[in-house]
């Protein structure tokens, strides 16, 4: 059964431990020396292996079929774009997209400098409302930019709303809902099709718990 041994590709940071977590509970064989530092952990029984990847970088390693599978947020698949398998709504590292600025600078302005560290999701939502936007790439930290007057507004993801509130900034519009995704390389979803399976629906009876 070697041809059905998965890689799975896992989001390090904030979405790890829950992944983890679902992981286990769907009793998934679970990845050994998560206290080392090491980035390719395998399964005790051989059957998985997961790789510890950047989020943003996950889509690409499925994509290009080193990983089968992927463990990453809606947010970083739709920035992404790549041709993947959504398979799965996980319900987990629930949160929104917004554009937020300083209250005193209210959406509906004539547009403006956005910063995002989703160029392509901040460009496509001003197009969207028929409104111009100028977005400037960023690679964190994004609520500085209408604080210190590089940006009238972001396009970033809320989850507690504390990173706004304790830099006095609002939400000015909704862009979309987040939450954590499985998705699968197009070509493995066919050669692996039952490992894959048994993994979604193994998953899917926890989520559904869960929900
Ligand atoms: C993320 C996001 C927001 C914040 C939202 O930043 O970009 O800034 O978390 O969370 P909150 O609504 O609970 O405050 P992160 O901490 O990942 O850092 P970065 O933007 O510098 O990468
Ligand atoms: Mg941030």
């Amino acid at each position: 059964m070697s041809e059905q041994a998965l890689t799975i590709a896992l989001s390090k940071g904030r979405i790890l431990d829950e992944t983890l977590r679902l992981l286990a509970a769907a009793g998934l064989p679970q990845p050994e020396g998560l206290q080392s530092r090491k980035l390719i952990l395998q399964s005790s029984c051989g059957t998985i292996r997961y790789v510890l990847a950047k989020p943003v970088d996950v889509p690409t390693y499925v994509e290009h079929g080193v990983a089968d599978i992927g463990i990453a947020g809606k947010d970083v698949l739709v920035e992404a774009g790549r041709d993947l398998y959504e398979l799965l709504d996980l319900g987990i590292g629930r949160c929104k997209m917004a554009v937020a600025g300083l209250p005193e600078r209210m959406a509906g302005e004539p547009m403006q400098k956005v910063a995002s560290k989703y160029p392509r999701i901040a460009a496509e939502f001003f197009r969207g409302r028929g409104q111009q936007a100028e977005v400037i790439c960023m690679n964190g930290s994004v609520e500085l930019a209408p604080l210190i007057g590089l940006a009238e507004c972001i396009v970033d993801v809320v989850e507690t709303g504390r990173t706004l509130r304790e830099n006095g900034l609002v939400v000015q519009a909704e862009v979309m809902e987040i939450s954590t995704r499985l998705v699968a390389n197009r070509m493995s979803f066919r050669l692996k099709y039952k490992a894959i399976d048994l993994l979604v629906r193994n998953l899917q009876a926890v989520v559904v718990k869960g929900a």
